[in-house]
Formats: C-alpha cells, sequence, structure tokens
C-alpha cells in the first residue's frame, strides 16, 4: 500500500474510490454526497460502522471522536471493505483543522494494520491488489500543514505500522518454520539491509563460552539448536543506547512439566518477545532516531527429551547465580537471565526486555494489555504516556517486598517459580532482576506481552492471531524521546549563544 498526501481538494483528486469519515452522526458534513442512501441503509455515522456503496464508490465509516485510536479503527474497517475489491486507487479527505498531524499519522496506520493479510501457508493465496491512499490535505493545506512536512509524518507512521506487521509476520509463522535458526537469519536480513545495523549470531559454543548455563539448559532437548542473536543499530553521534532483550522461544512445549494440549495450541507465539525487538530495531533504522539501539534474542525451543533439563536441576546463570529449577514451563525466566547478564555488559541508558512471560499477566490485566514493571516510575510513566498515543493498551504492575520473598529457595540462590499462586507476573519480573546489575536497575523495564502478543479472534484493528505487541509503543517512545532530545539541544544552544 503506497501512501501519498496531496495539496488539492478532494473533489479534484481522481481516484477510483473515496473513503468518508463520518464524525459523530455528522450526516450533513460538506463531504456527505449520499445522505439519503445513508439514510436508507439506517447509517447513523457511530463510532465501528461502516456503509460500502459500490455503485458511488464510497465507503462511509464512523468516529464517535477525531481521536488517534478511532480513526485507526474507521480506517482499519474502511479497508477491509474494499481487501476483495480491484479498485487500485483510494481517496480520503481529513480534519486537518481540527489535529494536524496526529490524524493523518492515524488514516496510515489504520490501513496499513488493517490491510495486513496472513497467508502465506494457504494453498493459493488471492492475488493482493498494488494500491494507493492519496490524503487530501484539502484548504487546510497552505495555513496548518507543509506538505513536504504532512508526507514525513505519514512516512513515519508507514513505518511504524510495517514494522507491527513485520513482527506479526514472524510471529504468525509456524514453529517448524520459524527454527532458531531462521529467525536468525531474520536478523541478518534486516543487517543486509542497512549499513548502519551489525548483526552477531551465537550458537551453543558460544553459549557455553559465555557461561549462559540457564538458557543452555532450556535449549538442550530440542532438535533445533539454539541460537543467540545480537543486532546493534548505530548511527552516527548517537546520543543514547536503548538495549531490548525479547524472548524468543520458537516453540514452548512446556518441557518435562509439559503443558495441557489447550495452553499447548498458540505457544508458537512465544517468540513475540524476539519478533518485538527485531521489528523494533529495524523500524528505528528507518525511521533514523538518532539513538544506538540494541536487539538481544535468546532464540530456542523448550522441548521434551532424554537430555531435557529437569524439575530439581540447579542451572548456574551467566552472573553466577545458582537457580533451582522447580518447573520447566517458567522457561523464559531462564533465557531471559543469561540475556539480561549480557545486556547490561552493552552499558545500556535504557534497558527494556520484552517477553510473553507469564499467563499470570494475562488474568492480571486481560488480553489485551501489556504489563510493564520495574523499579523507575518515572520511565515506566514516559512509557505509558507514548503507548497511549500508539493505541497500544499497558497496565503497570508494582513491585513489593513480600512477593519478592516467594521466590527463594532452599538450596540455590533463587527458584524459578514462586511458593505462591498469586501475582504471578511481578514474581516473574522479581526472578528476572537478579540478573540487572546494580548500576542497571534504574534502566530497566520489564513487558509482559503474553496477553496481546497473540489472540484468537480479532479486536479492533487487529485480526485474529498476532497483534505485534510492543512494537508500536516502544517505536512512539523512541520518537517521543528523540523529541525531547532535540528540545534540550535547542535549549543548550540559546544557552551557549
Ligand atoms: N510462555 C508461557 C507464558 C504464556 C502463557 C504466554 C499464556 C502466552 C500465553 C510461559 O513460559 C509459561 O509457561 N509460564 C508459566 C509460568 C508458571 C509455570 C510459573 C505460566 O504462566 O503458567
Ligand atoms: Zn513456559
Ligand atoms: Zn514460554
Amino acid at each position: 500500500m503506497k501512501i501519498e498526501v496531496s495539496n488539492e481538494k478532494i473533489e479534484k483528486i481522481k481516484a477510483d474510490c473515496e473513503f468518508v469519515i463520518v464524525l459523530n452522526k455528522d450526516l450533513d458534513h460538506k463531504w456527505i454526497k449520499d445522505k439519503k442512501d445513508l439514510e436508507t441503509l439506517s447509517f447513523e455515522g457511530v463510532s465501528e460502522e461502516v456503509a460500502f456503496l459500490p455503485h458511488q464508490h464510497r465507503v462511509y465509516v464512523g468516529v464517535d471522536s477525531l481521536d488517534r485510536d478511532e480513526i485507526r479503527l474507521a480506517l482499519s474497517l474502511a479497508i477491509n471493505k474494499i481487501k476483495k475489491s480491484s479498485y487500485k486507487s483510494i481517496k480520503i479527505a481529513s480534519y486537518i483543522k481540527d489535529c494536524p498531524f496526529t490524524n493523518i499519522k492515524a488514516v496510515a496506520e489504520g490501513v496499513i494494520l488493517g490491510d495486513y493479510i496472513f497467508d502465506k501457508y494457504k494453498s493459493s493465496p488471492e492475488d493482493k491488489v498494488e494500491r494507493v491512499l492519496i490524503i487530501s490535505l484539502d484548504e487546510y493545506s497552505d495555513k496548518v500543514l507543509g506538505l513536504e512536512s504532512a508526507q514525513k509524518a505519514v512516512d513515519e507512521a508507514i513505518i511504524i505500522a510495517n514494522a507491527t506487521n513485520k513482527a506479526k509476520d514472524i510471529v504468525n509463522s509456524v514453529p517448524d518454520d520459524m527454527t532458531p535458526k531462521k529467525l536468525a537469519r531474520v536478523a541478518k536480513k534486516i543487517a543486509d539491509s542497512n549499513d548502519d545495523i551489525k548483526v552477531f549470531v551465537g550458537g551453543r559454543e558460544f553459549l557455553k563460552k559465555e557461561k549462559m548455563g540457564a538458557f543452555l539448559a532450556v535449549s538442550r532437548a530440542s532438535e533445533h539448536k539454539p541460537q543467540f542473536i545480537h543486532l546493534i543499530y548505530k548511527p552516527k553521534n548517537a546520543r543514547k543506547r536503548f538495549v531490548f532483550v525479547g524472548k524468543g522461544l520458537t516453540y514452548d512445549s512446556g518441557g518435562l512439566s509439559l503443558k495441557p494440549s489447550e495452553h499447548m495450541v498458540t505457544m508458537k507465539a512465544d517468540k513475540s518477545g524476539a519478533a518485538a525487538v527485531l521489528s523494533i530495531l529495524e523500524g528505528a533504522a528507518k525511521l533514523k532516531v538518532p539513538f544506538e539501539v540494541h536487539a538481544i534474542v535468546g532464540a530456542c525451543e523448550n522441548m521434551i527429551g532424554g537430555n531435557a533439563f529437569k524439575p530439581d536441576d540447579i542451572l548456574v546463570a551467566k552472573n553466577g547465580t545458582t537457580i533451582e529449577v522447580r518447573n520447566t514451563d517458567a522457561e523464559g525466566r531462564l533465557v531471559l537471565a543469561d540475556c539480561l547478564c549480557y545486556a547490561c555488559e552493552q552499558k545500556p541508558d535504557y534497558l527494556v526486555d520484552m517477553a510473553t512471560l507469564t499467563g499470570a499477566c494475562v488474568v492480571a490485566v486481560g488480553e489485551y494489555t501489556t504489563g510493564v514493571m520495574g523499579h523507575n516510575s518515572h520511565l515506566k510513566h514516559n512509557l505509558l504516556k507514548a503507548t497511549k498515543n500508539s493505541g497500544e493498551l499497558a497496565a503497570t504492575l508494582q513491585f513489593n517486598k513480600y512477593l519478592k520473598k516467594t521466590i527463594k529457595s532452599q538450596i540455590a540462590d533463587i527458584s524459578n517459580i514462586s511458593n505462591t499462586r498469586y501475582g504471578g507476573a511481578i514474581t516473574a519480573a522479581l526472578f528476572l532482576d537478579n540478573f540487572v546489575e546494580d548500576e542497571y536497575k534504574d534502566k530497566w523495564m520489564h513487558l509482559d506481552i503474553a496477553g496481546p502478543a497473540y489472540v484468537e479472534k480479532d479486536w479492533g484493528y487487529n485480526q485474529a492471531g498476532a497483534s505485534g505487541a510492543g512494537v508500536r509503543m516502544v517505536l512512539y517512545w523512541l520518537k517521543e524521546e528523540e523529541r525531547k532530545n532535540s528540545k534540550k539541544d535547542i535549549h543548550h544552544d540559546k544557552k551557549g549563544k
């Protein structure tokens, strides 16, 4: 899908089809040419309402407000209505006067996210029509937005939405296809596409050399060898270093603490943290953010076999911490433990891990929301603010000293599960805390994306299956941090003069 902005008035733009946004039942708005037909269809113009008038080649969508997420949803519904049509070009007017950039960016994001189809495994996938969407800036173009800055805003939205769709592709791919090795290949391809990105991939020997005993144990029973993946985007004069760590379980059977079959299905999605950090890195590079960005992935399978690690084993992590295994299904935290130790060696200014870590997080906040944990309230606050603009949902879960005690072990430094069934999302994060060096504790956030990463029914503009959870949230956050940084620069310049 190509998306262009134009200074022309909507009437002057030639296109096969038109999308019309109806704001809050305002059927008398100048854009609405088919009021009678809409009334016949009982179309009122409220949120989530869509009407396709094929003879007029118009799709009407209702919104209750011009909030970004209302617009994203409306556009995803509109593009869905004509997904199977042969229309090659679509035009849309914009309510520029009310909210200049946000609303054209939301239009672009809604269309790209809504247009996503995963048909990799269909024997005869439907032909995809290459379409262009033209956004009219209308009579406000000169006054509010320059054409160039409007196109720049749209291009940014396109990068962010495409990065989200890329994460969906990775997660939706099945375990025998998206193996650790294949995931490493995805990373290498990302590095090949951009001179500012470097990649390192290490196998079992590397894990041994790095003393990553926990990661090695989890991966041991699988036919597919583990892969440690490290991507670095390093622009010139980078100001800060963001290090992202992703849980890359290409399959989680539970190991010897085997999952019941109804819980095992969908566990291809246990690599969603990895998919997110790889897509974030690629997105950040395309957005040319002025930060060094690292994506570290621990990729492996949690399987059963004669050589599988066992409940009762004691593992030694990279930082020397001994871990009593009491449940092999709590494997993500073991892989992340070693990856977090490695991540601290990169001397991050910000350290964020992303993982489908616990079912408990889904119970706590619901399946659409990411759980955000960490020691630094200011950091969490900033991320949550950016999350709101991205359209993703997130909620913070607070640490406390009582839950911290529940992961003590009698015979090792720490146990891989808690001694209470409650607060499982928090106790998992408190486990990870043991692998973040003191110096980086205040720079660290843990995002549990177990709920939103994969939902087996459509929700909003997300199709059933993978949603690319975490990608938009973090890319919006990086853009916001960039804005704050450049403001600081201006301030410094003025002071200097
Ligand atoms: N990958 C799962 C967590 C998960 C559950 C992700 C549901 C997505 C949807 C994780 O490895 C796991 O199995 N966690 C256990 C931890 C328990 C054994 C302490 C869980 O949540 O049940
Ligand atoms: Zn598990
Ligand atoms: Zn898992």
